[in-house]
């Protein structure tokens, strides 16, 4: 097997996708102040009037002026330059389809709006203010410009979720931006209605709309057909457009399959792929099962393949491929398979598994894997197997299901979720919806909760063993990979990471330091209490090679009850 160094490309390798991304966060941003304009409304007509001179000051000083409009047109090319290069449509998820479908739509909705409050501007010295729209619009009007705002939210909103989902921190700011993705397009809307049953009722007054098109439309134009003839002519050249584009992308994929290389993978299936299909194309346009959580944008890693044979023959990684592929802290053979078009063939051993069904846009993001930083706690019945040897089988589970019923009570009780009992063991994890501050927060609460409970356990089993039970508790917070592991039925939500091997291993540490329960200096930051009373060590441990601070609690029901209180005077 060859390897070859790493070596970082660009960070701009991949800029068609970043003057996209740009130039839609900009668009984005230009719709959201829009739609804040219109929101005014709910106040009244003048504060609407008010708020777009403050607006439009903004959007049509000299240099932004320009830059809404460059922005469309490289959003526009950036797009059509990936439909054009895309292989393959398989594998897009749900939400890339409505976007992608919204996206289409948004020149048919657009366009009409832009000549009428652009060009007829320019052309016929009309004033575009809301007053005088909305006395003049007609229905279908209407209709059209709520259509306006409901296809370019929709579409700016996914292409932002898809952005941000693999963004660590995103978890902690999910359900504000879920909230803010509906109430601001409502808002908008709720603001424009209400402006316009204002206007209606101006407009019981002829003097009032009289005078109103004298002022608003000088020349008196007939705007309602001026719009409709425009409008015919837009979904006439937007359809043309589209038959091009479709043209277009033939034309290439046919030029490229002239020029084939061939993927074998180390199953045994072979891919004859055009030359610019990337890895992960390859398996898709073949039906090979292959993870892309991410939709193939080079976020989440779990593309990543082993290369076999011809490593030497690929492009160079990207810098945001490098960087990816270090953070995983995977092997110099191992590629991104969204991210690499191969030139000659090679042999590649897709290295995570799929999903059964591939990716399943109805599951939550974190159930198909992100980084995340939450709290992770790990028991331990202490000196269980010498006790359990020369019991009845159905005394052990008897003992150790009481156990498990009363450990995970307290840990449920405080938000926590346990992921797995193993033999003896149980871990948990704190703060997978609310974060890692208030996780170890709940991860303490339930530490000291477990304590009461096992001395409630010890009374309740007190005529079946000979000694009370023991427990071991470790706590660690950091950053972990969560999602949907296993294999069929045994699939649930767990984490990964070395935050997790640390929290195992402070468990561990619990006997040496003669404690029940050892949590990370990195906890108690994160919850922002000090507990100066107790021990403070910096121990070793296994499978490290850098010291840790630690503090120990002999027993974990010394934690103080009123953690909340410490944590708002920070003590
Ligand atoms: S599919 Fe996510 S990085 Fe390739």
């Amino acid at each position: 097997m060859t390897t070859t160094p790493l070596n970082e490309g660009s960070a701009w390798a991949d800029w068609p996708a970043r003057l996209r991304l740009i130039s839609g966060l900009i668009l984005m941003f230009y719709a959201f102040t829009h739609l804040l304009n219109h929101a005014m409304g709910i106040v009244g007509l003048d504060v609407m009037e008010n708020g777009r001179d403050i607006f439009l000051a903004f959007w049509r000083s000299l240099v932004l002026m320009w830059l809404v409009p460059l922005s469309i047109l490289v959003h526009v090319f950036f797009v059509c330059y990936k439909f054009t290069g895309k292989k393959t449509f398989k594998g897009m998820r749900n939400s890339e389809w409505i976007q992608l479908a919204f996206g289409v739509a948004i020149p048919l909705f657009l366009l009409p709006h832009v000549y009428v409050t652009r060009i007829a501007i320019l052309t016929y010295q009309v004033e575009d203010s809301y007053t005088f729209f909305l006395a003049t619009w007609y229905p279908h009007e209407i209709i059209t410009m709520l259509g306006l705002i409901l296809v370019i939210w929709t579409h700016g909103v996914i292409g932002l979720y898809l952005f941000l989902a693999q963004k660590p921190w995103f978890g902690r700011s999910r359900r504000l931006f879920d909230i803010l993705s509906v109430v601001i397009p409502l808002l908008a809307i709720w603001g424009v209605v209400s402006a316009g049953r204002e206007v209606n009722l101006l407009k019981q007054d002829p003097t009032w709309m009289d005078d109103l098109s004298s002022a608003s439309n000088p020349l008196g134009i007939d705007w309602t057909t001026q719009v409709l003839t425009f409008s015919s002519q837009v979904v006439k050249y937007f359809l043309i457009s589209l038959i091009v584009l479709v043209l277009l992308r033939s034309i290439l994929n046919w030029y490229r399959k002239r020029n084939r290389i061939l993927v074998s993978y180390l199953q045994g299936s072979k891919v004859s792929i055009p030359r610019g299909t990337t890895l992960l194309e390859a398996s898709l346009i073949a039906n090979i099962p292959h993870a892309h959580v991410c939709g193939g944008r080079g976020r989440c890693s779990t593309c990543r393949v082993e290369v076999i044979d011809g490593l030497e023959t690929l492009p160079t990684p990207s810098a945001d491929e490098s960087n990816l592929l270090k953070r995983v802290r995977v092997g110099r053979n191992v590629r991104l398979a969204c991210q690499t078009r191969p030139t000659d063939q090679c042999t590649i051993y897709p290295l995570l598994l799929p999903n059964s069904s591939g990716y399943d846009s109805s599951q939550p993001q974190d159930r198909q894997g992100a980084d995340k930083e939450i709290a992770i706690l790990f028991s331990d019945l202490r000196g269980f197997t010498s006790m359990s040897e020369g019991r009845l089988p159905y005394d052990v589970v008897f003992i150790l299901n009481q156990y498990f019923q009363f450990m995970g009570h307290a840990i449920e009780s405080h938000g926590g979720k346990v992921d797995k009992f193993i033999g003896d063991g149980i871990m948990a994890l704190f703060g997978l919806e609310n974060g890692a501050a208030e996780g170890c927060r709940d991860a303490l609460k339930a530490a000291r909760e477990m304590s009461f409970q096992l001395d409630r356990l010890n009374i309740h089993l007190q005529n079946e063993i000979e000694k009370p039970l023991r427990i071991g508790i470790g706590i660690h917070t950091g950053q972990v990979i969560v999602g949907e592991m296993g294999y069929k039925k045994s699939t649930n939500l767990t984490a990964i990471g070395d935050a997790t091997n640390t929290a195992s291993r402070l468990e561990s540490a619990c006997k040496e330091l003669d404690s029940e329960l050892v949590i990370s200096d990195e906890v108690m930051q994160r919850a922002q209490v000090r507990f100066t009373e107790f021990e403070r060590h910096t121990i070793q441990l296994r499978g490290k090679s850098e010291s840790m601070d630690v503090h120990s609690f002999k027993l974990a029901k010394q934690l103080p009850a009123d953690l909340e209180q410490m944590i708002e005077r920070k003590i």
